[in-house]
């Protein structure tokens, strides 16, 4: 739907029928927030916006009604500068001149179709009818202009909003701070819950109250990173998995970004969510202009399941490429929890050959294959296949005949420093070279703010693999950034022009590598975001494979990104391979170990759950609807389940942590059809039996114990 404006009342309004967004333009000009939430009759605005009663005796006659109900520190605003009387945390700050004061007045509206900015990831267009509302304010004083968009999805509960500041000062300026979005409303108690972590420990579920101050989620990895993802949650106090109102919000950006959570004294909660300021000073010239990354807004009136829906739905179709999303029903075998970087041509064809009677059906060669690369000290950046190690076209072409595709792991963004690359262009690292540059992992970032450096990786990859058929590629970085020196950009340039660096880099190599599927890394899941999303439609999660970490792992993912972006493999590591295999199903489903070593039992076990594969994992996993049932965060159990389209299969987890021996325990299923009549395991439930008193799991239990559970209706003869 067209967005409205009154000119009346000075609203605008963007409504989808189910949910609207109201902006009110104040008499100064100045865009004030007045709802996003559930689809309303109207609204009152002269009685939202009317401001504490000053009634104090000496300020009784100095109402603030008298400029029409504005009160900088109060007033929900669409954005805020800073340097104002406005003393929550702003949303932009620009030094212009000697100084940074800014004013910006409402000047006119467009509505604009979707410009797809070639430079940054952005939210898919599904279709031509989308059409963006474009606000255009301006300094009072300064040749600055500032648009505000907003978008709002037709079908689903999605606001895509960003910024973008244009200089007509005839000088340059520089922008120390600018939000995507800025959203105030006021405080009620509501809860904030996020996704902490830390390497092999992704995604921890973190619920707390928000309260007065300022709450920073953040990151300064250069990368989205391990400590904190960009998804965070607000939500009522009472809302819950299945009731109740909350909102979403994530960037579609994979570096260094800043979500501001700030209760002021007068009870109005604000929110800022943009690029990190911190080490931020970007310079604009005379007529250029800077756009932000978008921020994803969403809302659900019922509860936090149906906030991840929408979510899982907004990344199937408006950010995974169509292209990827195809090639994604394929079983990846990975070598490297099984082999590390310690084989040679004969045992990786052994391990393939293994690798194929499971069920594998891309079979992927990880770190090792390439220069001097035998550990994690040698090699990396010297992008030559090592021809005394291995013979890659020999392995692609037997991988081949066996009826695999064949994949291959790349680390682009980092150099060892005994490298060629290394020393013929030391300058090529981030860092100055009369400083001691610091290593993470025993290696240096490459400069990819600097087009020349990417560029060089680029075509050295490309040539060493030209021979090759490569049909899948793992693109890894495996550290945070650090030593911010650039020899080329202006050093408060450096992490913002690096992340647009490597959205470039992958879209050359996905250009060069048409056919490939392609998968993100970063020591696991330090890269989980929208950004990494748009170029590669699955990233590996984390590397801790063991099933009962992996759960909390992936059960917290899944409240911000689909299950079928959540790489994971059965591997190697503790636990039975049954609930390794169940665990893995509620993902990509993949295999990561030494295959050679797999029992005859072992491998029946697996090539079954291939089958299963096949039968179900699409339907259910890739395109079915998640609902969360029992938290490992919050319980000593995890279960959840996937329903179809239909509603005529789901496919149900259950895992106890604890050695369960006398306790009633009974799970209400959800998203069933209730008049349907469902089988399980030969035994028959109506859908409305599962819902309402659900299954019943009172018996022992041994701890770590799981069951996979499939559901099927039962046609009518
Ligand atoms: C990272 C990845 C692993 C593997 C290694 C290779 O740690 O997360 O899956 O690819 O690098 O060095």
């Amino acid at each position: 739907m067209k967005p409205s404006f009154d000119s009346h009342t000075n609203i605008f309004k963007l409504s989808n029928g189910k949910v609207d967004y109201l902006i009110y333009i104040n008499k100064l000009g100045i865009p004030v927030h007045l709802y996003f939430g559930k689809s309303l009759k109207d609204f009152n605005s002269s009685d939202f916006l009317k401001q504490p009663d000053y009634n104090y005796q000496f300020y009784k006659d100095n109402h603030f009604e008298t400029i029409d109900h504005y009160y900088e520190t109060i007033t929900p605003v669409e954005i805020s500068t800073n340097n104002s009387n406005d003393l929550r945390p702003s949303s932009i700050s620009i030094e212009h001149g000697d100084n940074n004061l800014l004013d910006f007045r409402f000047i006119g509206f467009e509505t604009v179709d979707i410009e797809q900015s070639e430079e940054i990831p952005h939210a898919r267009a599904l279709s031509p009818s989308d059409c963006i509302l474009k606000l255009k304010l301006k300094d009072i004083q300064e040749e600055i202009y500032l648009d505000l968009y907003y978008r709002l999805l037709n079908d689903s509960n999605v606001l895509i909003r960003k910024s973008e500041v244009i200089n007509k000062t005839g000088k340059t300026i520089y922008i120390d701070k600018l939000a995507s979005a800025t959203i105030d409303v006021p405080f009620q108690q509501q809860e904030l819950i996020h996704f902490e972590g830390s390497w092999a420990n992704e995604r921890n579920y973190i619920k707390e109250s928000l309260n007065y101050g300022l709450k920073m989620l953040y990151s300064l990895e250069g990368r989205s990173g391990h400590s904190e993802n960009p998804f965070f949650i607000v939500k009522n106090k009472e809302t819950t998995e299945n009731f109740g109102a909350c909102y979403g919000f994530n960037l579609i950006y994979s570096g260094n970004f800043a979500n501001e959570l700030n209760v002021n004294n007068y009870n109005s909660l604000r929110i800022n969510t943009g690029i990190n300021p911190t080490n931020f000073h970007y310079s604009l010239k005379d007529e250029e202009r800077f756009l932000t990354p978008e921020a994803i807004l969403t809302y659900s009136s019922s509860g936090l399941n149906e906030l991840s829906q929408t979510n899982h739905r907004f990344v199937r179709e408006h950010i995974l490429s169509k292209e990827q999303r195809e090639k994604q029903n394929k079983i990846v075998f990975n070598s490297w929890e099984g082999a590390g970087m310690n084989f040679n041509t004969d045992s990786i064809i052994d391990y393939a050959k293994k690798a194929k009677e499971i069920g594998a059906e891309i079979f992927v060669l990880d770190d090792g294959w390439f220069s001097t690369r035998n550990d994690d000290q040698h090699g990396l950046g010297d992008w030559y296949i090592n021809e005394n190690k291995i013979n890659l076209k020999k392995v692609e072409e037997e991988v081949h005949k066996l009826g695999m595709g064949f994949g291959i792991w790349i680390e682009p963004e980092c150099v060892n420093i005994d490298t060629k690359l290394f020393k013929e262009h030391p300058d090529y690292a981030l860092g100055k070279r009369d400083r001691v540059r610091k290593f993470g992992r025993n290696q240096l970032v490459l400069d990819f703010s600097r087009k020349e450096v990417f560029e060089t990786i680029l075509n050295e990859i490309k040539a060493s693999l030209k021979n090759i058929k490569i049909d899948y590629i793992k693109y890894d970085m495996n550290r945070t950034l650090g030593d911010i020196y650039s020899y080329q950009n202006p050093q408060g340039e450096v992490f913002h022009k690096y992340v647009l660096g490597v959205y470039h880099f992958m879209d050359c190599l996905l250009k060069a590598f048409p056919t490939i599927l392609f998968e993100n890394c970063s020591s696991g899941g330090g890269r989980f975001d929208l950004g990494m999303l748009y170029f590669s439609p699955q990233i590996w999660a984390s590397d801790e494979t063991n099933p009962m970490r992996r759960l909390f792992i992936q059960y917290g993912t899944s409240y911000g990104y689909p299950l079928s972006c959540i790489s994971s493999h059965v591997s190697k590591a503790y636990g039975s391979y049954q609930t390794k295999a169940n665990v893995a199903f509620f993902g990509t489903y993949g295999y990561e170990m030494d295959p050679r070593t797999l029992s005859q039992e072992e491998i029946q076990l697996l090539a079954k759950y291939t089958n299963f594969y096949h039968a179900v994992h699409h339907e259910m996993i890739n395109e079915g609807t998640f609902y969360r049932l029992l938290s490992p965060f919050e319980t000593k159990f995890a279960s959840f389940l996937c329903v179809n389209k239909e509603k005529t299969k789901a496919l149900f987890l259950y895992h106890s942590f604890f050695k369960q021996v006398n306790a009633c325990q009974y799970i209400k299923l959800e998203g069933l059809n209730p008049d349907f009549e469902y089988e399980i395991n030969g035994e028959k439930f109506s859908g409305s039996y599962l819902m309402n008193v659900g299954l019943n799991f009172s018996q022992f239990k041994e701890a770590d114990t799981d069951s996979l559970l499939f559901l099927k209706k039962v046609e009518e003869e």
